[in-house]
């Protein structure tokens, strides 16, 4: 391949260097272009063929469906290791030895507690919040507690407010669950790992003891792994580019859990589960909720299906979707959207729409089923995604300002009024 394209504009030739990845992807390096070109720029909504950095986290292969976290393979890690292990792994790059993962895991035990002023917070929130809204502001008051902006260049520091985000965030999850349910909020438990402490600060009652499910537990601890990073998907660009003004930390994962919160991206998980409700409500005629999803005038979409970068399965939902029958069964839950989901699934990879538009199902189709068996409510499912995606936001941020990039600023096509002068009411 030659070491440049060639871009011609009016007769004149401009020079593109191309740049491959270590996976062999090819990109453009328009970096100069506007100032080559003296104001040319691209155009490309929704970013659908632009990479916004260089990274070395997350590879995915949208075609093959392929994902792996830093070279290993999602299906590797989702059957032999556990959700902290893995955060290691993305944050710092190598699966830990067995030495640094202790001291990482109590690190992260020893952050998990809330300033308790944080409750005044809670409490000024009416019963009716959103968990997402709730957990963002939260996050953002985060900083509140904790002003000293995170020096990136000391590596003691980022490493403290690493374990200290990962440690208090999985508190922050519980009492908006407690605040959801109108339940007692629970402390987090020093003994315990980290997907057992939250599902006791979640679960547990004060007035009996509660013992962890471990079946339920390693469901978790699975679903958590599948989330946990994702390459440049809209919530991690938002963590970029607040990030890259110099915004803190805590304040730019607040930004993400906002972005999260959209139905198209990680709100979709319970809105899969809103639909298949609804599917069963209506007598399960997936026939009649596949011909709305493909009928141009009709807003619906088929939730937890489509993705902007999977144009074959995702490879997670390959997973969850294996995984729902032995945790339902397990849990002794029968649930018919299961079912329901799985007719879906079938009646649309046989329909040329779904078919022609290489729609599959996502990591949202079936997350949501597992989550009401653990006994979580839906509008919670997001905010499990949230705290299953914030390692790779954390490993985003990191990388984006240790590698210094320039503050996200794109440039725009202007197709407003050109110069007009001010007109005086008489005149309007
Ligand atoms: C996540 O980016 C990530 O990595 C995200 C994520 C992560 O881990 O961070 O993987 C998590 O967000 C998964 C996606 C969850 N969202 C949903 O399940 C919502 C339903 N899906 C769609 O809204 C849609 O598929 C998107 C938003 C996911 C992707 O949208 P794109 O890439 O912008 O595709 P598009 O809207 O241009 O659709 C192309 C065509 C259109 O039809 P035509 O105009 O060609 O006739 O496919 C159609 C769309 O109407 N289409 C759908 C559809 N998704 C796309 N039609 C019906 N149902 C759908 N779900």
């Amino acid at each position: 391949m030659s070491k440049n394209a060639i871009l011609q504009i009016d007769g004149k030739s401009y020079e593109l260097p191309i740049l491959k990845g270590t996976e062999n992807e090819v990109a453009l390096d328009i970096s100069s272009l506007r100032s080559a070109t003296n104001g040319v720029i691209t155009y490309d909504p929704g970013f659908k063929n632009t990479g916004s950095c260089k990274s070395a986290i997350t590879f995915l292969d949208g075609e093959k469906g392929i994902l792996r976290y830093r070279g290993y393979s999602i299906e590797d890690l989702a059957e032999n290791s556990n959700f902290l292990e893995v955060a290691y792994l993305i944050i710092f790059g190598e699966l830990p030895t067995k030495d640094q993962f202790e001291k990482f895991e109590n690190d992260v035990k020893g952050q998990a507690i809330l300033n308790e002023e944080m409750k005044n917070i809670i409490n000024g929130f009416p019963r009716s919040a959103h968990p997402m809204g709730m957990l963002s502001s939260l996050t953002s008051a985060l900083t509140a507690f904790n002003p000293s902006p995170v020096n990136v260049k000391s590596e003691a520091d980022m490493y403290n407010a690493i374990v200290k985000i990962l440690g208090k965030f999985q508190v922050l999850v519980a009492w908006v669950y407690a605040k959801n349910q109108g339940t007692p909020r629970n402390y987090a438990d020093y003994n315990l790992d980290y997907v057992s402490n939250i599902m006791q600060m979640l679960f547990r009652i004060p007035i009996k003891k509660y013992t962890v499910n471990p079946i339920a537990a390693k469901a978790l601890d699975k679903l958590l792994i599948l989330h946990e990073d994702h390459e440049q998907n809209c919530s991690t660009s938002t963590v970029r580019i607040v990030g890259s003004s110099e915004a803190g930390l805590f304040a730019s994962l607040s930004a993400g859990v906002s972005a999260l919160w959209g139905r198209l991206h990680g709100g979709a998980n319970q809105a899969v589960i809103e639909m298949l409700e609804q599917i069963n409500k209506d007598g399960g005629d997936v026939e009649k909720y596949i011909l709305k999803a493909k009928d141009p005038n009709d807003p619906f979409r088929l939730m937890g299906f489509g993705h902007r970068v999977y144009k074959n399965f995702d490879p997670r939902a390959k997973i969850i979707k294996a995984a729902a029958d032995d945790v339902l069964a397990e849990l002794h839950v029968k649930d018919p959207i299961l079912k329901i989901a799985r007719h879906l699934e079938e009646v649309a990879l046989k329909d040329d729409y779904f078919v022609s538009r290489k729609l599959y199902p996502n990591v949202d189709f079936y997350s949501g089923i597992i989550y009401k068996a653990l006994g979580i409510p839906s509008e919670m499912f997001t905010v499990m995604f949230a705290l299953g995606r914030l390692p790779g936001w954390i490993a985003q941020w990191r990388e984006m300002r240790l590698n210094v990039e320039p503050i996200g600023r794109p440039r725009q096509l202007y197709v407003g009024q050109t110069l007009r002068p001010y007109k005086t009411l008489n005149k309007r």
